[in-house]
């Protein structure tokens, strides 16, 4: 295993010496929030919102913020490497309370993880990828990115079991999210993706794809999208920080459109390779 550098609990160590207790409330009942920040040449790629959502994360499970914007800044840069495409990977849990009790323990300092991987270009980016559309399971909180994700892992498995690279998730015949990204579609030529709420985790490369969408005029709706209206759709993606802009050409045992990425992605993948590389 990659012996690399991390950082856990205030310390830079080596990956290999990185440990936790056993008692950690993370380990034992998935109580903690993460999230997932990209870097593109050694710059982390809006921070600032991904902070902000951190916040709320953490805010929601009722944990304080252990840093500010600024601390987190500091202890998050130094594990950036090389690598011109990265994330970090951070996770702060309800930390190791002495018995296990489903309520909240007292005076328990939160556990706090982060490290960097490289970003590996997704293998059907420009191709174009199949999805299948499931049943959304969750629970009724996924606006918080929850470490608990026991259901996003069934539901990822069960589409690469179908030979799909991800799950499009519907809720009472509207469409939520992917298992781990956002969805858009292209329906009646507006680019439509599901509103903000408790449905979906509100993804930081979903708002960069509508202002970049606004600023070069290609009309956008934030509503709902039946499962319907998404088999019509002219054009299907998902978007997340590690896979970015991914094109559907194949959802369930159906071709989207002719099976071949559409034009609006192009322009919006292109506008996003240039705004990435961009970014102040
Ligand atoms: N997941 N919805 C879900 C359920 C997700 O897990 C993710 C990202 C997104 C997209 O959010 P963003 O654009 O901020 O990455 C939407 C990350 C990448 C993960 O769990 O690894």
């Amino acid at each position: 295993m990659e012996n690399k550098t991390v950082y856990l609990n205030g310390h830079y160590l080596p990956l290999s010496d990185a440990k936790i207790s056993v008692l950690d409330r993370g380990f034992l009942f998935g109580d903690g929030i993460y999230e997932v920040i990209p870097a593109y040449n050694g710059r982390l790629f809006r921070l600032h919102e991904h902070l902000l959502r951190l916040k709320n994360s953490l805010s929601h499970i009722r944990l304080a913020n252990p840093h500010s914007a600024g601390q987190w800044a500091e202890i998050l840069q130094p594990l950036l490497t090389q690598d011109p495409e990265q994330y970090i990977y951070l996770q702060i849990t309800r930390g190791v309370a002495p018995k296990r009790d489903h309520a909240f323990p007292e005076h328990t300092q939160p556990t706090v993880f982060a490290m960097c991987s490289p970003i590996t270009p997704f293998a059907g980016r420009n191709a174009g990828i199949k999805a299948v559309t499931l049943d959304d399971n969750r629970w009724g909180l996924c606006n918080i990115k929850a470490i608990t994700l026991l259901a996003n892992i069934l539901l990822r498995q069960s589409a690469v079991d179908q030979g799909a690279a991800e799950a499009i998730l519907h809720k009472d015949g509207y469409v939520t999210e992917g298992a781990a990204s956002n969805v858009f579609a292209v329906i009646d030529g507006i680019l439509t993706t599901p509103p903000n709420g408790a449905d979906i985790l509100p993804g930081i490369t979903r708002d960069v794809i509508l202002e970049l969408a606004s600023a070069n005029h290609i009309p956008t709706r934030e509503t709902v999208i039946s499962l319907e209206a998404l088999q019509m759709a002219s054009e299907i993606w998902l978007a997340s920080s590690t896979r970015e802009i991914i094109p559907v050409v194949q959802l369930d045992a159906q071709l989207v459109a002719d099976g071949k990425p559409g034009p609006v992605w192009k322009k919006i993948h292109q506008l996003f390779q240039a705004f990435k590389q961009n970014q102040t």
